[in-house]
């Protein structure tokens, strides 16, 4: 995330000062960091853990709930939750207890554990769909079902939308560009060297006349999609775009891939669930299993049945599809407490119940406040969107997208005790989230109003 401190923006000073407060009150996450710099690419293990707007590394001793703990003990009411891995709260108390049961007894086999037939049977009863497989991350599960999509069509387009991220599948990392409408790789993308315009095909959200053009000479073997982007803001569907879009896509038989990875927050079972929709394939990862890298991904009879017909005539050897490690007991174990305990209306009447509050006090500042300014929720997650109405699409994000203020936004709140998701303004509550921390971030927000130029 962009450091402003430097820039012409109005928020520069203010960024300084908080960058100060941080680097203050965070001498021991500093030391890890520079300690973590011999050994570690940027000082971390992954590199976009740096993508925050703090000036250093913040580093974490405890989450429990959503109550997350630094280096230096400072206490932050989670509302990130590790970009909604940790959805059902941090270490929810049976996943956990799943997890150190099912750790003396085996952690991977390469063979099922006995364990599968009741995971096949929640998953089918909680989602909706018949038949299941497994992957280890949702970018996993989404290279897999692309497989299965190509192989079961026989055709090799895919398409998807302007601001979409299906993690790190190479297909799907493209933008639009805007005045050809041709398909152009993302230029942030490293060591990129596919031919993305030969295969990927991209159109704006929300446009059904954009989708009905691209389906029409019948090359395209899926549509990849969230039922809203969540990761470019957030952009809801126009009501009534998704029955239209998925007979739109029957007609043209492109299969539907509904990517509920985020939108899993929606309402038990998901939002293609929630609405009474059918794709083909669902495909979630992040949360399924409480928090334990695991994903899936269902599918309808007659497309297992499609699935059994291709692998059957394939020569034996590498599908391309599956990792050693998917689908290991330890992960079982943990998904088969996640989907019994954690998957359930209560737990989801409860994070929509803090999510709606949370929205409503956000909204009331805002108005009290005359700020251009909105909030859009789906289920248990929201955006805080620094513009004055709702985005359609990605284009919208892109003109009207305030980065400073949310790079801003961040970094204040966070050196108050309130995580919200970097990248975006992304708040999502859980069945840990309590009226307090509700309380919390809204007290954190009249501050934030209170120091904010006009
Ligand atoms: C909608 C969606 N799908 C897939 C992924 C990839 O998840 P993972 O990074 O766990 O593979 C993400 C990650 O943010 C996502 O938002």
């Amino acid at each position: 995330m962009s450091d402003i401190s430097s820039t012409s923006s109005p928020l520069a000073p203010l960024f300084e000062a908080e960058r100060q407060r941080f680097l203050a009150s965070h001498p021991r996450s500093l030391a890890l960091s520079t300690e973590s710099q011999a050994h570690f690419l940027f000082g971390v293990p992954l590199h976009w853990m740096r993508d925050w707007p703090t000036p250093g590394t913040l580093f974490v001793q405890q989450a429990q709930g959503v109550q997350l703990t630094c280096a230096d003990g400072h206490r932050y009411a989670d509302f990130c939750l590790g970009d909604t891995g940790a959805m059902f709260g941090h270490s929810p108390a049976p996943v956990a207890e799943a997890i150190a049961r099912q750790a003396a007894q085996g952690l991977t086999c390469m063979l099922p554990a006995v364990d599968t037939p009741a995971v096949g049977r929640m998953l089918s009863e909680r989602f909706g769909l018949p038949v299941w497989q497994m992957a280890m991350t949702a970018s996993d599960a989404n290279r897999f079902v692309l497989r299965w999509a190509r192989a079961v069509t026989q055709r090799p387009q895919l398409l998807v939308f302007d601001g979409c991220y299906h993690g790190a599948v190479d297909d799907t990392l493209v933008d639009r560009d805007p005045s050809t409408g041709q398909t152009l790789p993302r230029a942030s993308v490293l060591g990129q060297v596919h031919n993305h315009a030969a295969y990927t095909r991209v159109i704006p959200f929300n446009d059904l006349a954009a989708l009905e053009a691209a389906l029409s000479d019948g090359q395209v073997a899926a549509l990849l999609a969230e039922p809203a982007l969540t990761n470019f803001g957030l952009v809801p569907p126009d009501a009534g775009f998704w029955p239209a879009a998925q007979a739109l896509c029957r007609r043209h038989g492109t299969l539907l891939i509904m990517d509920e990875t985020h939108t899993i927050s929606t309402a038990p079972g998901g939002y293609a669930h929630a609405h009474r929709l059918e794709p083909d394939f669902l495909v979630m990862g992040k949360a399924i299993a409480g928090g334990l890298p695991c994903a899936v991904y269902g599918f309808s009879a007659d497309m297992a049945q499609r699935m059994r017909a291709v692998k059957e005539q394939a020569p034996e050897g590498h599908s391309g599809i599956g990792t050693t490690l998917t689908a290991n007991a330890l992960t079982l174990a943990a998904l088969a407490a996640a989907l019994e305990h954690l998957h359930t209306p209560a737990t989801y009447a409860h994070m929509l119940q803090q999510a709606e509050a949370l929205e409503q006090g956000l909204m009331q500042r805002i108005r009290a406040h005359q700020r251009p300014w909105t909030v859009t929720r789906l289920g248990a997650r929201m955006e805080l969107q620094f513009m004055a109405t709702t985005p359609r699409q990605a284009d919208d994000v892109r003109q009207h997208g305030q980065p400073d203020w949310e790079a801003f936004t961040h970094l204040f709140m966070l050196n108050r005790g309130v995580l919200l998701t970097p990248f975006h303004s992304m708040m999502l509550c859980s069945p840990a989230t309590q009226d307090s921390d509700v309380q919390r971030l809204l007290q954190v927000f009249d501050e934030l109003l209170a120091v904010l130029p006009s």
